[in-house]
């Protein structure tokens, strides 16, 4: 199902406790949903927040996701010659730093990266920053599932996924496809909000979560609930143990993980051998 029109998040959205998802349901933040609604609710919320997205990273994380995302693509240090997709790619921002990355040092070709999201909007955003970065040939813009990926076995060499796989509704599902499209000698790289593993800092983050995130996504984005998600949809995620073995269970060789900041982030490689 497709949700459309105005996103009422719910009472239940406010709850402090998770609800457990029962048979045919799934989690949307805190609440349980049916397992069909949650692809049309995660496209509602990045609806409203795709114009002020780029803004809200930089506000809400004080640059620091910058930091992550140029250690995500140093740790794949892609090449000139490799097809790259980057999944839930929505601005573009993994995209263009890859595209920075490969031409560095290099006369070869660089390839178009694929950029695929389930959200036109997000999309539509991040071809607006490639026309005003001269980058319009140099990235492709397709829009799609994770779980249902339009592209064939094989296509690729690299697949990236940045803050995206906390919003899909069957991880393993969108897994098992990222392996599917990867060549063999192919690498899967996800950065993703994980578990704090600072004490102290675990406490001062959940306040900041919980307590001024969704204010400061109603005061810039317009959309207090939105950022509420956010925060409940970190909490529901996998930890870095916990994901590590669902990318070995759908096929993955080499798995590892690499923490940032205390564990606020990590970073999660795998192979498709
Ligand atoms: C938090 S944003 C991350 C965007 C970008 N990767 C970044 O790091 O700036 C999450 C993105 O995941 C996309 N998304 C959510 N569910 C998806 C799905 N099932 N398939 C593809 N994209 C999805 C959203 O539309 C949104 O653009």
């Amino acid at each position: 199902m497709v949700f459309e029109g105005t996103f009422d998040y719910g009472p239940a959205m406010s709850s402090p406790h998770p609800q457990e998802p029962a048979d045919g349901e799934t989690h949307f933040g805190f609440r349980a949903v049916p397992e069909s609604e949650k692809a049309g609710m995660v496209r509602s919320v990045f609806d409203a927040v795709a114009p002020k997205y780029d803004l809200m990273n930089d506000l809400m994380s004080a640059g620091i996701h910058r930091l992550w995302k140029a250690a995500m693509v140093d740790w794949l240090a892609p090449r000139a010659g490799q097809a790259i997709i980057d999944v839930a790619g929505g601005t573009g921002d993994i995209a263009f730093r890859m595209l920075e990355r490969m031409e560095t040092n290099t006369a070869a070709k660089v390839l178009p990266v694929t950029v695929c999201d389930i959200n036109a909007e997000m999309l539509s955003v991040g071809r607006g920053r490639a026309v005003d970065r001269g980058r319009l040939n140099d990235v492709e813009w397709i829009c799609g599932n994770a779980e249902a990926l339009p592209f064939p076995d094989m296509s690729f060499d690299a697949y990236t996924i940045a803050f995206g796989l906390r919003n899909v509704t069957h991880i393993d599902k969108a897994l098992a496809e990222g392996r599917r499209v990867l060549k063999p000698g192919g690498r899967l790289l996800c950065l993703e909000f994980s578990k704090v593993l600072v004490p102290v800092l675990d406490k001062i983050y959940d306040a900041y979560s919980f307590q001024v995130l969704p204010w400061l996504g109603g005061f810039v984005a317009g959309d207090r609930e939105a950022y509420r998600y956010l925060a409940e949809s970190i909490r529901r995620f996998p930890d870095q143990d916990a994901l590590a073995a669902r990318m070995s269970a759908v096929g993955f060789d080499q798995v590892k993980v690499r923490n940032l900041s205390g564990g606020i982030a990590a970073m999660h490689s795998g192979w498709r051998i």
